[in-house]
């Protein structure tokens, strides 16, 4: 929880939160968050599935290999114990009446799921399906995970992921992501796991997945981007971090304490892809991890809009990073089973008052990810997004008081998210392990209703 909400820390004081329960203020718990010395899962789960799923068998093994405790029917615990995690394979669902599974599975148990508890259902892309009825049914999945997210409590979150046929040994890296506290902040998404290459999940270092590799991150002097950063180092990645020259006493900061490197530089200058392609062939001989963090917002609603405020903002937001990447592939730097991942915003998916510009450049981003998706594969490449919602940082301190509690209680969490949540979504598809996850949009932002 952020010093900065000061509502949240007050409530969850004794007296304070006794206040707020007898008026029936809403009461944000803190969420649970990655720390080296906890286990994935810290607690039981249980594993369900429709008749016919082919999912279940790799979830236990996933799971079983991350020493979580597992079972396959509730009565294994007491009948009051708690489970931290509910996990359903729905990939056997073939028609609309099959869908009580879901019922039948969760209702008994929904209510044993313990704080900051997981769920997670796993289906069959609905664009896979042949039959229409299963493609019905399975698309229908989407409006049970969002409404049981918006159901939730005290940071439990749900997921959706579709696992196309074929990719079920590919779930390894997304399973330990939704069913751990790295998703603190992630609730109500939707996720496609597809081809991709094979690993082997036993002899994958769970630990420090981006050994050896070189992560380039554009922003990462503050905010978000120096989250990121450290995130990355943190799982074994060496990190050259970018940013504008005025900012680099602060940008040497952030790389020296994570011994990573600092390149100056502004991303829409004409010169700026050849800058970082240069650098990036000369002291790493390529590179395996791009983040497109860098970002801006200058408000004002399109009548009052100057020409700067737009222009400016998109070469940032957008234009500057199209320019980077196709530098990038031309130069073929970006090494094979490497990562695109790019920032996007929940503004880019409602669309916000007040940010014609910012709005379309977050947008734009999505757009590059699906038109960009097919290039990067044949390159052996992913590149997926992610969307932050509120997230508290200089950027959102300053935003008006009213917006600011706004933004910050509406929606499942009711607080915001920390940058760090933005770092572990991307060290997620950074993952070597995250291969099957390619033009996938995710937000971060505790399924907020602004844009849901
Ligand atoms: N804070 C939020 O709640 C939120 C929500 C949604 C999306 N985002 C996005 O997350 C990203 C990071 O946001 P933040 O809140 O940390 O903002 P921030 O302003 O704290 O950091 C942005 C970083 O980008 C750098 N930058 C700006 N222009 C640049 C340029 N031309 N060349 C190189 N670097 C440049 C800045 O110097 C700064 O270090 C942005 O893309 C933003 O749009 C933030």
């Amino acid at each position: 929880m952020s010093p900065a909400d000061r509502y949240s820390s007050l409530v969850n004081s004794p007296i304070g939160g006794f206040i707020a329960a007898n008026l029936g203020l809403p009461q944000p718990v803190e969420l649970e968050r990655f720390a080296a010395d906890q286990p994935l899962i810290d607690g039981p789960v249980l594993i369900g599935s429709a008749p016919g799923g082919r999912i279940a068998e790799q979830v236990e093994i996933t799971l079983g290999q991350a020493e979580v405790s597992v079972h396959r029917v509730a009565s294994e615990l007491a009948p009051n114990a708690r489970f931290k995690g509910l996990v359903f394979d729905a990939s056997g669902i073939k028609d609309s009446t099959q869908l009580r599974e879901l019922w039948e599975f969760f209702s008994p148990v929904v209510r044993r799921l313990a704080d900051c508890g997981r769920v997670v259902v796993l289906a069959t892309p609905p664009e896979d399906c042949e039959e229409p009825r299963e493609r019905t049914a399975q698309r229908a999945l989407e409006g049970f995970t969002r409404a049981l997210a918006k159901e939730a409590r005290n940071g439990q979150t749900v997921q959706l992921i579709y696992v196309a046929e074929g990719a079920e040994p590919r779930i390894d890296s997304s399973l330990r992501f939704f069913c751990s506290p790295r998703s603190a902040y992630v609730s109500g998404q939707v996720v496609r796991i597809g081809s991709g290459p094979d690993f082997d999940a036993e002899e994958f270092n769970w630990e420090q997945p981006l050994a050896g590799k070189v992560a380039l991150v554009t922003g990462a002097s503050r905010g978000i981007g120096e989250a990121i950063a450290r995130v990355l180092a943190r799982d074994g990645a060496h990190v050259v971090g970018l940013d504008i020259p005025p900012l680099m006493a602060d940008l040497e900061r952030v790389t020296g304490e994570i011994g990573g490197s600092a390149l100056a530089c502004d991303i829409t200058d004409s010169e700026a892809p050849d800058t970082i392609c240069n650098h990036l062939k000369a002291d790493h001989g390529g590179v395996d991890v791009v983040v497109h963090n860098a970002g801006v917002t200058k408000d004002k609603t399109l009548g009052g809009m100057d020409e700067p405020r737009w222009t400016v903002l998109m070469e940032i937001n957008l234009s500057g990073e199209e320019r980077i990447n196709d530098e990038l592939l031309a130069r073929k730097l970006i090494r094979k089973n490497g990562r695109v991942i790019c920032v996007s915003s929940i503004s880019g998916i409602a669309g916000t008052a007040g940010q014609t510009n910012y709005s379309t450049s977050k947008a734009g981003v999505i757009g590059m990810v699906d038109s960009m998706a097919a290039a990067f594969a044949a390159k052996k490449v992913t590149i997926n997004a992610v969307a932050p919602g509120f997230i508290e940082t200089a950027m959102t301190a300053a935003i008006p008081i009213g917006m600011r509690e706004a933004g910050r209680r509406m929606n499942s969490m009711r607080q915001g998210g920390l940058p760090v949540d933005v770092g572990e979504t991307i060290a997620w598809y950074a993952s070597p392990a995250s291969g099957g996850l390619n033009g996938n949009v995710v937000r971060v932002c505790g399924q907020s209703l602004i844009g849901a």
